[in-house]
Parts: C-alpha cells; sequence; structure tokens
C-alpha cells in the first residue's frame, strides 16, 4: 500500500488523483490532519486516517500496511520541522514501510538564504540515517509562486522586484504528476531534483509578457529594502514579506538556476513552462 501525505494539500491531493489512475483504490492510504476534508478521497474508495506530524501515535496508526510513504514537507514557518519530519520517519520506520518519498526543494543547502533549504537538508539526513530506502523530490520553486513575486504587473505594466536570477520555475502539477511515476513505476533512490527545462530570470518573463500580451512589459529592478516597504504597505504580513525577500538573495546567488532533465524524462513529455503560466493568467 501506499501512504500519501498532505493529501488535502495541493501536492498531495494532485499525487492520489494520479495514483488512482495507474493503481487500485484499495493500494492507496492518505493520512490527513482534518479527515472530513477528505472525504471525496473516501468516496473513490481511498483510505482515509488521521495523522499530524505533531502526534506520533495517531501518525503510526495512519501509517499501517504502508510500503511507501509519500511525506509532503510541513509548511509552518514557526514550526521545527526538522522535528516533525523526524516524528513521521520514526513512524514509517515503526510499520515497517520500506521506502520514503520527501517533496524537498530544488539545491539544498545548509547555508543558503532561504529558510527552507535548511529544513529540508536537515530532513535529507535524518532520511540518510533512516535505513529506509527513501526519494527526495527536490523540487524546482513552484511557478505559481511567481504570482506573489512579479506584483501586480497585468495592471501597471511593470515588474517591479529586487535584483533576481535565473530560476527554473516548475508547475506544481508536473511534480505531483512525477511523484506518482515514481512511486508506481519508476522508483529513484536518494535526491533527485525535478525542475523545468529552462531557467529564466524576471527580466526574460518581462520579454515574453510582452510577446504574449502585445502590450510592453517592463522589468524595473528595486532596492530590497523599497520593495520590502512597499510590499508591507500593500498589506503584505512583515514576517510573509522578509520570506519572499530571501528568494531574490537565493535566486541572485544561482541557487535556483539549475535545470535537470528527469522530469522530462519520468513524464514523458515537456514539463509546462513559464509561457504556460502566462497565457493562463492573461486569459483567466
Ligand atoms: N518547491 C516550492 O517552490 C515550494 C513552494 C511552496 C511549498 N513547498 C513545499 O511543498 C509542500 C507541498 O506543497 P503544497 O503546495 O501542496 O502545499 P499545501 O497545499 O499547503 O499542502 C501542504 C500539506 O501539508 C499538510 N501539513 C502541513 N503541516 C502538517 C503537519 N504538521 N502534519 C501533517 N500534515 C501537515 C497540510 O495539511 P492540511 O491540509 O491539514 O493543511 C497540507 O495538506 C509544502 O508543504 C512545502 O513544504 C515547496
Amino acid at each position: 500500500m501506499i501512504v500519501i501525505t498532505g493529501a488535502t494539500g495541493a501536492l498531495g491531493g494532485a499525487t492520489v488523483d494520479h495514483l488512482l489512475e495507474r493503481i487500485p483504490a484499495d493500494r492507496i492510504a492518505v493520512s490527513v490532519r482534518d479527515t472530513a476534508k477528505a472525504w471525496h478521497l473516501a468516496d473513490r474508495g481511498v483510505r482515509v486516517r488521521q495523522g499530524s506530524y505533531h502526534d506520533p501515535d495517531a501518525l503510526r496508526n495512519s501509517f499501517e500496511g504502508a510500503e511507501q510513504i509519500l511525506l509532503v514537507s510541513q509548511n509552518d514557518p514557526d514550526s521545527d520541522g526538522i522535528t516533525l519530519h523526524r516524528n513521521a520517519i520514526e513512524a514509517a520506520t515503526a510499520v515497517g514501510a520500506k521506502r520514503i518519498l520527501y517533496t524537498s526543494h530544488q539545491n539544498v543547502r545548509t547555508d543558503s538564504p532561504f529558510p527552507p533549504a535548511a529544513e529540508h537538508a536537515g530532513t535529507e539526513a535524518l532520511l540518510a540515517r533512516s535505513g529506509l530506502a527513501w526519494t527526495s523530490l527536490r523540487n524546482g520553486f513552484y511557478s505559481h509562486s511567481l504570482d506573489w513575486l512579479l506584483g501586480p504587473w497585468q495592471q501597471t505594466g511593470v515588474i517591479a522586484a529586487p535584483a533576481d536570477g535565473p530560476a527554473s520555475w516548475t508547475a506544481r502539477a508536473d511534480v505531483a504528476e512525477a511523484a506518482a511515476i515514481i512511486l508506481t513505476t519508476h522508483p529513484q533512490d536518494g535526491p533527485i531534483t525535478l525542475t523545468a527545462q529552462h531557467a529564466v530570470t524576471f527580466a526574460d518573463i518581462a520579454t515574453t509578457a510582452t510577446q504574449l500580451t502585445g502590450h510592453t512589459i517592463t522589468r524595473v529592478i528595486l532596492d530590497d529594502d523599497r520593495w520590502l516597504t512597499d510590499r508591507i504597505a500593500a498589506g503584505t504580513p512583515e514576517h510573509l514579506a522578509r520570506m519572499l525577500l530571501t528568494f531574490f538573495h537565493a535566486a541572485r546567488n544561482g541557487h535556483f538556476a539549475h535545470t535537470d532533465p528527469l522530469l522530462t524524462e519520468l513524464l514523458g513529455r515537456s514539463p509546462h513552462t513559464i509561457t504556460d503560466l502566462l497565457t493562463n493568467r492573461i486569459t483567466a
């Protein structure tokens, strides 16, 4: 059996959808914090179990019978993610699971200005010491995050943001499909990097947006402090604005520039592109 955590979230939920196209529903279970949000999965024959990374006993029960577990990384910046993920790895070990897939981030390193990188690095170290087979999905930066980073360019005609660097913006939907493929037919070992085929800068995105809209979209580089002040004044909570700023600090040092062909190989098609994302936003 395959147990999917975070199945009431976007990536976990989409992975279950892809699994249902590949294997019988009775080989799939989900471990979710709130089972009431997962009745649509129960209706499709998936076993719905209650589990939280904060509750080792419930987690163990929810992992019962698991051969493989997709461990979706927790997303609360105020929680100690490494401790929570340790709870999940220990629960997986206790029930005799054979393999954990963990949703990590591209270019995991402990010295990154982007805080989730250290949490992922710490979790990967735990996985490496766990004695279980493990796969770390080092996913490219999710392309929909651009909605928070580019600002209201469709209204203003300007992408005003701090200096950036190339990033291999990757569609979360593609990563979910790849996760289902790895879980069912193409097992992978250790850290693997799943990204779109090309890395682009905000200047490249402005050029593409200009071509797609027929209007000039200009890239303007803002000083970090000016951008932060503007974002907070526009209503972004300060801790979130500061977190978003760390993207620029890491990107301008090339942390998200790497691309890898594996996602294309697993999907058997080209992953979604920035042109796809912008077209979607323009026609929405
Ligand atoms: N590569 C990137 O650019 C990028 C960007 C953003 C996030 N991420 C990471 O990728 C993960 C999946 O992304 P997503 O878009 O699917 O996020 P999402 O929609 O917010 O889903 C996160 C899931 O994790 C579950 N979760 C959070 N804390 C938990 C805990 N303590 N115990 C059990 N379950 C917990 C949530 O449960 P509920 O449904 O109960 O809330 C939710 O189902 C995120 O959690 C984050 O770590 C990566």
